[in-house]
This record gives structure tokens, C-alpha cells and sequence, in this order.
């Protein structure tokens, strides 16, 4: 096993930049690997040892293919890296790893993705730096607020600075089942080619064969919706040229070399536009003060936009004012933003659910308070709590994004407010109390 995952490996870290020449390099390394000389390579492959000699020097471009089949028949290689090995030797382009595709795992992007101009510049910019070293990239967020769709647009643009492989990963954090990271790895083995049998058991074995994939390839890597920073570390390619873009609704503040974006909402031209790319921009010219309400009422978050564009692309025959006067009832607002597997009501509950007792309870109590933003000390009585108290929970809040924070006034004081629909989804639990 240990010979044919060191076969595998090899062929892997050779078969992205594989030419026709590099085959010799490959033959070098394996007869070395295998300590064996070259004529006693000639010896058990029954080649003549003039052969072996002009393919390591490069002098033979495209060896005959029953040749390489005697040479991997004498070193070992079998299975998948057999087939790597023969493929390279006849001079095809490396576009499989044993009958497999070099892994190019990026879905789909959003067809109708809209704005965030600054953020896909800036995020370009950081991915293709050739900063020495492997570059980190955290995307986080509000839940809804469009990461996944912003990381998958801009993987997508910065490709082909990543020629060799891209590895994508849901690590589900906002599921009720998170991946767990050593499956993850042993997801990104098997796209390598390795079989479920080889995969080591223990996570960090399993980290150490990843990594040895990737040593050496410009690998881009999207990790999406990370847990925290342990859930992703051992995913991280650590090659010079190398690439790891996360998305997280928590800030991941202790990865180490990350840099954080933090994805606000649109402003409100930009949230227009998003329900115009949804609803029809037609539509949305044609009755722009609906529109604004819409906006309004979804917090200008992406996701309830998708999900109000979506039931008025449903419905063609409708007015905006007829879906903005539906959002006017609090109490309905959220069962109007459903729409086949769009649930604002349940991308909310996965971050609530998250939150400890007394968190929860103080998001609620902060909801009955109505609209107004009020300050810590404010906070602090509604919740019943002392004021530092009461300080580490808001800021647990701001954390998780259910509540945000600005500074105000000339001494600065801290007001918090919360997020419109975060506010109508608290106020339907505090009502049901
Ligand atoms: N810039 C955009 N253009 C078009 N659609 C967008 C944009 N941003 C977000 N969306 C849409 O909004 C919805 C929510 O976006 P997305 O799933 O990326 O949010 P998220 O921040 O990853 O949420 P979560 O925290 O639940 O993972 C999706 O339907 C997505 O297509
Ligand atoms: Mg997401």
C-alpha cells in the first residue's frame, strides 16, 4: 500500500506539469524511489539498458506504450497511478489521474450574479498576488448575504492562475450534520484517485498524503462554510503558489496569514439591481417605490431578495406593490420569503439555534424592543444583565452577525441595532413566548 500510494503521489505532483520529456524525470524518480540502478531496471523490465538511459535523459519523447507498460510492470506501479504513468508516456495531455480527471471541482457560478465590484476586485487581487507563500482568504458574513455565491464567482475568475487543480468542499457548518474535516480529506483523496481502502485512518495521515498531492501544483482551494478555524486548517495547502478561499458566517480571526473580508449588505442601488436581476428590471423600473419597500422589508439581504424576486418571477401577472404590501405584515413577512428551497425562516434558525441559552434569550428580548437601536447600558437592563455581563453577550451577537454595532456621537458610544429581518424573525419567537 505504501509503495502505491508513494507511486501515486508521485505521478500526481509530475502529472499536472507533466510534457512528454518530464516522463524521463518521472522513470528517474520511480527507479530511484525503488533503488534501483538502471541496469537492474533493464534487467526486470526486459528492456536494454540504452533504452532506459536516453528516456531519463529526455532524448526519447514518446516512448512506445508497451514499453512504459514493462516499466511500471518493474517499478510496481499499479491501479490508478498505472494508468497516470501510461498516459504521461504516451504524451497526452495530463488531463486524468488514473482514468480520473485532474480535479477541477468548482460548481457552478451564479448565472445572474449581480454587483460586489470592490469585493471581487479585492478579493482577485489577494488570490493572485504572488505573495511568496500560500495565500488565505476568508469570506465572512451575515447568514444569506451572498459568500458562497461571491467565493464560487471569483474561484471562477482567478482559474487560470490555478491551472493545475481546484478542490471544492460544502463543510456544512450552517447544516444540521457539518462535514467533519477528516471526510473532507478523504474526499479530496479519493478525487486524487486514491481507493477508499488506501485512505489512512487517522486524520492527520490523511492530511499528510493531501498535502503531498498537492506540494508542487498552483492549487486553488474553496472551502465553504467553515465551523471555525480548526475545522479548516488541515485542508490548507501549505505549497508556495497555492490558494485557499473560505467562506464562514464566523470571522475565523485566529487562521493564521488570513486575510478577512467582511460582506456587508448591498446599499440600497445595488439591492435594486439584485431584485431587478431576479424579478425583471422592467418590472422593477416600472414601479421603483415598490421596489424600495421590498428592499427595505428584506434588510437589503441577497438571499430574501432572491426569494421575493423569485416569487414575483413565479408570478408574472402580479404587482411589486401586491408583494410589498404582503411583506408589510411582520407576522407573515418570513412565510412570504419561501419559495421552493429559499427559507429565509430556516437560514435564520441555523445561526439562532447556534447561539448559547443566554444569547438567545437576549436577542429576543432585545427584538421586543421594536426598531430603535439602543445603547449597551440600555442593553443591558432589557436583558437583565450587568453591564459587562451583558457586553460579552452583544458582542457574542455581533459575532454571529444577529446584531450589529457602530459607533456613535462624539464620545463614541456604542449603539446596537438589529439586523430588519433577524429583528422580524426575534419578535415571532418573543410573540410565541
Ligand atoms: N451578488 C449576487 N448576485 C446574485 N445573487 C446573489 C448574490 N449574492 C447572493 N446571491 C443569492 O443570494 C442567495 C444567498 O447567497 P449565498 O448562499 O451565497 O449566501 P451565504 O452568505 O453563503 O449564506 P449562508 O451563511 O447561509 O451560507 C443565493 O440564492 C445567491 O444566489
Ligand atoms: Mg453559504
Amino acid at each position: 500500500v505504501l509503495a502505491f500510494r508513494a507511486a501515486i503521489s508521485l505521478v500526481a505532483k509530475a502529472a499536472p506539469h507533466a510534457l512528454t520529456s518530464e516522463f524521463g524525470s518521472l522513470v528517474r524518480a520511480c527507479r530511484k524511489r525503488a533503488r534501483l540502478t538502471q541496469a537492474e531496471l533493464a534487467d526486470l523490465s526486459g528492456l536494454g539498458v540504452r533504452t532506459i538511459r536516453e528516456l531519463e535523459l529526455g532524448r526519447t519523447m514518446r516512448p512506445h506504450r508497451d514499453t512504459a507498460g514493462l516499466l511500471a510492470d518493474a517499478l510496481g506501479i499499479r491501479g490508478a497511478a498505472r494508468e497516470a504513468f501510461e498516459r504521461l508516456a504516451t504524451g497526452k495531455p495530463p488531463a486524468t489521474l488514473g482514468g480520473l480527471p485532474l480535479p477541477a471541482q468548482l460548481p457552478a457560478g451564479t448565472p445572474d450574479f449581480t454587483g460586489r465590484v470592490a469585493e471581487v476586485a479585492a478579493l482577485r487581487t489577494l488570490l493572485t498576488s504572488g505573495r511568496s507563500g500560500p495565500v488565505v482568504v476568508t469570506i465572512t458574513g451575515a447568514p444569506g448575504i451572498g459568500k458562497t455565491a461571491l467565493a464560487i464567482h471569483v474561484a471562477r475568475q482567478v482559474r487560470p492562475s490555478f491551472a493545475d487543480i481546484q478542490l471544492f468542499a460544502d463543510l456544512g457548518a450552517s447544516s444540521s450534520v457539518p462535514t467533519a474535516t477528516r471526510e473532507i480529506l478523504a474526499g479530496f483523496l479519493r478525487a486524487f484517485g486514491v481507493d477508499t481502502g488506501a485512505i489512512p485512518e487517522h486524520w492527520r495521515e490523511r492530511a499528510a498524503l493531501y498535502r503531498s498531492f498537492v506540494a508542487g501544483s498552483k492549487v486553488l482551494v474553496v472551502l465553504d462554510d467553515a465551523i471555525d478555524e480548526a475545522h479548516v486548517r488541515p485542508l490548507l495547502p501549505g505549497g508556495e503558489g497555492c490558494a485557499t478561499l473560505v467562506t464562514s458566517r464566523a470571522a475565523l480571526a485566529c487562521l493564521e496569514g488570513s486575510r478577512v473580508l467582511r460582506l456587508l449588505p448591498p446599499a440600497h442601488d445595488e439591492a435594486v439591481r439584485l431584485l431587478a436581476a431576479f424579478a425583471g428590471s422592467r418590472r422593477v423600473a416600472a414601479e421603483p417605490a415598490a421596489a424600495t419597500a421590498i428592499v427595505e422589508r428584506c434588510g437589503h439581504l441577497p438571499l430574501a431578495l432572491r426569494a421575493a424576486g423569485a416569487r414575483l418571477a413565479a408570478r408574472p401577472h402580479w404587482l411589486l406593490g401586491r408583494l410589498a404590501l404582503l411583506l408589510l405584515d411582520e407576522t407573515r413577512r418570513l412565510d412570504e420569503l419561501a419559495i421552493g428551497d429559499l427559507e429565509v425562516r430556516a437560514t435564520l434558525d441555523s445561526s439562532y439555534k447556534s447561539l448559547s441559552e443566554s444569547a438567545q434569550r437576549a436577542l429576543v428580548l432585545l427584538a421586543s424592543r421594536g426598531q430603535s437601536d439602543v445603547s449597551a447600558e440600555n442593553a443591558a437592563s432589557l436583558i437583565d444583565l450587568p453591564v459587562l455581563e451583558a457586553e460579552r453577550v452583544l458582542d457574542r451577537l455581533v459575532d454571529a452577525w444577529l446584531l450589529e454595532v457602530r459607533q456613535s456621537g462624539e464620545a463614541a458610544e456604542l449603539r446596537y441595532r438589529l439586523p430588519e429581518l433577524v429583528r422580524v424573525y426575534c419578535r415571532d419567537l418573543w410573540s410565541r413566548q
